[in-house]
């Protein structure tokens, strides 16, 4: 399987890396072409990637999708869609459609009605795709998108299977990329992956959380493994506590029948939350190979204690949100929106207090919270260091001093910060914090970039870095499954328990000034 240190450097959407090779020709199969993901992500996503010359003559898409449409009318819809697109500042955040471009992908994709239940929509599909193979120099290499509803995850795979789609041989590949979310617990996790690994080899699933295609995500590893400044300060030694924050100002909008046996919880926790403290967490791999990579980051996940009883309620918050205020625009509670039972007990707002029991963490609380409606959209992983003895300012005018933190932003405004003390100038000894600071913005020359460009690229390359493999699945999913059974088995806290446009919940402050430290502000 290649690896990613094939072209270690490339940044796939802003053709920066000259180097970078068109992916392989293949057929890319969208199931769900009609929805909502293929039209906001995957589309513009592969319409950079043509931009960036990331795709071979032979590519060619077809959408899959239960409407009955024909081709003309599924390119024309897409048209129409980036064309709305441009300039309304969503993930595509092209400013202006480059013909040329946009010709040679609409050109280059055919629409299949049919039902994912029906065994002659595969039988149709495998000749439509023989067919490629002779007329579009496919090279009989196929990537199918599964961009459906989770409860058609395994029968979809299992009919690719039967139809003999996903045999590879003479060289040709044959891969899935499974969207989230990846089971609704421990046991439904286990039964899909056990369900799909009975007809593919792991090597052929890809399942994609598209945190790890974010630039910044990736940008972890580098800082970590790339610099030996760091890695000395890494541990328990140093460093106090972490705070992991992906905070939303976004409520649950159309998504109300999903979120409503979703949540806060399992949305965001084993999933993406656990890939930010995975990359932060994670012992250093010894190459970039995939499985090398995806085996420490299984480790990290492996080494949080597991929640005991009490402790799972005491360590854990729920919170839902309540009418309010967010960006200056007033918005309804929770259980007001679409689709949403009026009692719903379904948390919107997570937080949590975790440990790692491992030698580089022992005793270091990991923080994580994330929530719908919250103050301000900000993603972070924030490294607090342990606090330098007063002693030396007895009989200064300082009279406490700061810890240093080290700000890893995500999004929005993405870059590194590290805030140390700095003395004010004067004459008498007065401290303050200061901020060294690395934007993306000020270095690098960041364009369009929907963050599915690297994870497409890479299934069609093989390189399954940023994929979890199933035991990473597992571990997200046993990690939570403690919470998730202590809220079975307890009174739901009394929702609405914030208001739309705060930082979440009383009990999620309460939950670090037990220990005597407190969130990172979110204004
Ligand atoms: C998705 C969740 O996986 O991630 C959404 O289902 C959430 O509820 C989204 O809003 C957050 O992703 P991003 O890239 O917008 O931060």
């Amino acid at each position: 399987m290649a690896g990613r240190q094939d072209r270690r450097t490339k940044t796939v959407s802003t053709g920066q890396d000259e180097s970078a090779v068109p992916a392989p020709p293949c057929a890319m199969v969208i199931f769900g072409a009609a929805g909502d993901l293929t039209k906001r992500l995957v589309v513009p996503a592969l319409y950079n990637l043509v931009n960036a010359k990331r795709l071979a003559s032979g590519f060619h898409l077809v959408g899959v999708d239960l409407a009955a449409k024909t081709s003309d009318e599924w390119r024309k819809g897409l048209t129409d869609t980036m064309q709305d697109a441009v300039g309304h500042g969503g993930e595509f955040q092209a400013d202006q459609i480059d013909q040329t471009s946009w010709r040679w992908l609409a050109d280059r994709m055919s629409y299949l009605q049919g039902d994912l239940n029906d065994p002659t929509t595969y039988r149709r599909l495998g000749e439509h795709l023989a067919e490629l193979d002779k007329t579009s120099g496919t090279g009989g290499n196929y990537l199918f998108y599964l961009a459906i509803a989770d409860r058609f995850f395994g029968t979809t795979v299992a009919h690719l299977a039967a139809a003999d789609l996903m045999k590879e041989n003479n060289g040709k590949w044959r891969r899935v990329v499974i969207e989230k979310p990846f089971g609704h617990d421990l046991a439904s996790a286990k039964a899909l992956n056990a369900e799909i690994l009975k007809v593919l080899k792991e090597q052929q699933i890809y399942r994609i959380d598209h945190f790890l295609g974010k630039e910044t995500v990736q940008n972890i590893m580098a800082l970590r493994f790339a610099n030996g400044l760091f890695e000395p300060l890494w541990n328990r030694e140093q460093i106090d506590h972490v705070q992991i924050t992906a905070s939303e100002t976004v409520g649950v909008e159309h998504r109300g029948k999903f979120y409503e046996r979703t949540g806060a919880l399992r949305d965001m926790v084993p999933n993406h939350m656990f890939q930010l403290l995975a990359m932060t967490a994670m012992e250093p791999p010894t190459s970039f190979d995939a499985d090398a990579v995806r085996g420490k980051k299984a480790e990290v996940i492996e080494a949080i204690r597991p929640f005991k009883g009490a402790q799972a309620l005491r360590d854990s918050v729920r919170g839902q949100y309540d009418a309010g205020t967010v960006e200056g625009k007033p918005v309804r509670a929770y259980r007001q929106e679409p689709d949403v039972d009026p009692a719903s007990n379904t948390e919107t707002f997570f937080a949590c207090r975790l440990k790692i029991d491992n030698w580089r963490w022992a005793g270091v609380p990991f923080y994580l919270r994330t929530g719908k409606y919250m103050r301000r959209r900000w993603t972070e992983i924030a490294v607090r260091f342990h606090q330098a003895p007063y002693a030396l300012f007895r009989g200064t005018h300082v009279e406490r001093l700061h810890p240093n933190w080290m700000i890893l932003r995500i999004q929005p405004d993405e870059g590194i910060a590290l805030e140390f003390a700095a003395k004010r100038p004067g004459p008498s000894v007065k401290l303050s914090t200061v901020s060294m600071d690395f934007a993306y913005k000020t270095f690098f020359k960041m364009a369009p970039n929907t963050g599915y460009e690297t994870l497409l690229y890479d299934c069609m390359i093989g390189d399954a870095t940023l994929f979890q493999r199933a035991d990473n699945v597992e571990a997200g999913w046993q990690a939570v499954q403690p919470i998730l059974d202590a809220w079975a088995n307890a009174p739901t806290p009394a929702f609405p328990n914030y208001a739309a446009g705060g930082n979440g919940p009383a009990a999620a402050d309460e939950l670090l000034a037990r220990s005597g430290r407190a969130w990172r502000s979110l204004d």
